[in-house]
């Protein structure tokens, strides 16, 4: 692995050029990355993990299954981070509600909000999950986080990545710098640079969306899909490719790699539940999108930028339409001009 730089060599140099941060951040950083690495091994084990695959007799807040992996990766996930004394709190998509550090444990000056196990419907079947991770500062004057405190704008993310439990484990990540991954040796347990300096492609021929919700989507998506499908004799004059694995994790890593676009749009199905995505704001919208725009790719609900929107509840759920460049404007120009689906209640 010698020809490779160590993730905690890499961090510790870009830390050295931000001196003010006093290493708060990299050492929050070493706990997440504890928190994946326990995260990975027991994701990995499949079925010999036994009583830990499979579904869990719970609903979380949003009213979907949980599975037994779900809470356990959650709770990982919390007894990994919250003792380092660099959190304030922390918020997940298995939690109704943000916890405040307790206070046997200093409390620092960073929030987190994550998604344990993202793609969990993937499990039973040996495909990729992973983890999604977006860290905050707290805001000035508060002590004890609650709730509101956690209702930022996606471009006042101080760090935000990702852990992929694929045929490797990758972390990518950016601190607003770039982003750049990370492959775990599992022979040392050590995370090193493998694909520096991510950059997306401006142009693609590849789609990622679930298609089977085609008749639910609004005009402006069925129509760019409808022109991919027609492929060269099409308006867009080129043959596309659609990949689909319902892990967003493994869909945005496939981006970051080879290009494309991912999109899981407002629909009419969603919006008559009263929502208005099925992604979640904080914890894998604003993340995935702040790594896609650091690596020259946009990220947009078709109306607007999505690290722009003001939050306003902890599991607010979105439109997601991301990746390179050219695809995507295309996609945001055909919403110019039309009118939202009515968001039930
Ligand atoms: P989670 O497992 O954290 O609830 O997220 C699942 C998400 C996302 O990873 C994926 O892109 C999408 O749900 C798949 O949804 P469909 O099953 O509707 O395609
Ligand atoms: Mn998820
Ligand atoms: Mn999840």
């Amino acid at each position: 692995m010698s020809q490779y730089t160590s993730f905690y060599k890499f961090i510790s140099e870009e830390q050295r050029e931000r001196p003010f941060s006093g290493g708060k951040l990299t050492g929050l950083l070493l706990e997440v990355i504890s928190a994946c690495k326990k995260i990975a091994f027991l994701t990995g084990q499949g079925q010999l993990a036994g009583q830990a695959v499979g579904a869990a007799e719970t609903e979380n807040v949003q009213g979907e299954q949980q599975k037994k992996l779900d809470i356990l990766s959650n709770e990982l996930f919390i007894e990994s981070t919250q003792w380092c004394g660099y959190l304030a709190g922390m918020a997940s998509e298995e939690m109704d509600n943000s916890l405040s550090v307790p206070d046997i444990y200093p409390r620092g000056k960073y929030l987190i909000t994550f998604d344990p196990l993202d793609g969990s419907s993937n499990i039973d079947i040996n495909v990729s999950v992973g983890t999604i991770f977006s860290i905050l500062e707290l805001p000035q004057g508060v002590d004890k986080p609650t709730d509101k405190d956690f209702l930022q704008q996606g471009i006042k993310q101080v760090c935000a990545g990702y852990c992929l439990y694929g045929t490797s484990t990758m972390l990518v990540l950016t601190t607003g710098n770039g982003v750049n991954g990370f492959t775990l040796d599992p022979g040392t347990g050590d995370f090193f640079l493998t694909m520096p300096d991510i950059k997306l492609p401006k142009e693609t021929n590849e789609y990622s969306i679930n298609q089977s919700y085609s008749r639910h989507w609004e005009p402006p998506v069925q129509r760019y899909v409808d022109e991919c499908l027609a492929g060269v004799e099409g308006p867009l004059e080129k043959n596309y490719n659609m990949r689909w694995v319902a892990s967003m994790v493994a869909d945005v890593h496939r981006l970051l790699c080879r290009g494309g676009i991912f999109m899981y749009p407002m629909d009419a199905r969603l919006a008559a539940k009263g929502d208005a995505g099925k992604l979640r704001l904080l914890y894998e919208a604003n993340p995935m999108s702040f790594i896609v725009e650091q690596a020259g790719g946009v990220a947009s609900t078709g109306r607007e930028r999505i690290m722009e929107i003001r939050p306003n509840a902890l599991h607010q759920r979105v439109p997601v339409i991301m990746g390179s460049q050219v695809e995507v404007d295309r996609v945001v120009s055909y919403h110019d001009g039309t009118t939202p689906i009515a968001v039930a209640g």
